[in-house]
């Protein structure tokens, strides 16, 4: 796998996805390339992430409390090489966008052949969840980047 623009996507760009963000960012060196986020949803456009993520992000060392919810738009299909969506229900709904083959390849599953829950509806544990799983899958996605 070669390097290059990475785009995380979940739902409403305010749990999962700015963690993805916040956590790749901070692990990439190459200051070329471009994190960022959007959520499939427009619901909370505009506002930071959830206070929740703010905090497991924190106990990290992380800061993303300047981060600002957007809604995936089909221009990201231009900027981005790696599109990491959190659940299958984000990767439907960006595959619907895609115009065409090279689109539809950007798109990956964040975790491969799994999802990453929707931590929003539950407590504080699920945060740490959603945390570890995307802290190990960044990691393993800048692996096969050296190799
Ligand atoms: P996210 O979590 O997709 O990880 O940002 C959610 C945030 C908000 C809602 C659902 C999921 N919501 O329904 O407002």
């Amino acid at each position: 796998m070669v390097p290059g623009n990475v785009l995380m996507v979940c739902l409403g760009n305010i749990c999962r996805s700015p963690l993805a963000h916040g956590i790749f960012q901070d692990l990439v060196t190459d200051r070329n390339i471009i994190v960022d986020s959007a959520g499939t949803a427009n619901y909370h456009t505009g506002a930071a992430p959830d206070p929740r993520s703010r905090e497991i992000a924190a106990q990290h060392g992380i800061d993303i409390s300047q981060q600002q919810a957007r809604q995936f738009v089909v221009e990201d299909f231009d900027q981005f090489d790696y599109i990491y969506v959190m659940d299958y229900s984000n990767q439907q709904n960006v595959l619907r966008l895609a115009r065409n083959d090279q689109d539809h390849a950007k798109v990956h599953l964040l975790l491969g052949n799994a999802e990453v829950e929707d931590p929003y509806y539950g407590g504080k544990e699920g945060f740490a969840v959603v945390f570890n799983k995307i802290q190990k899958a960044c990691q393993q996605i800048l692996e096969q980047w050296k190799n």
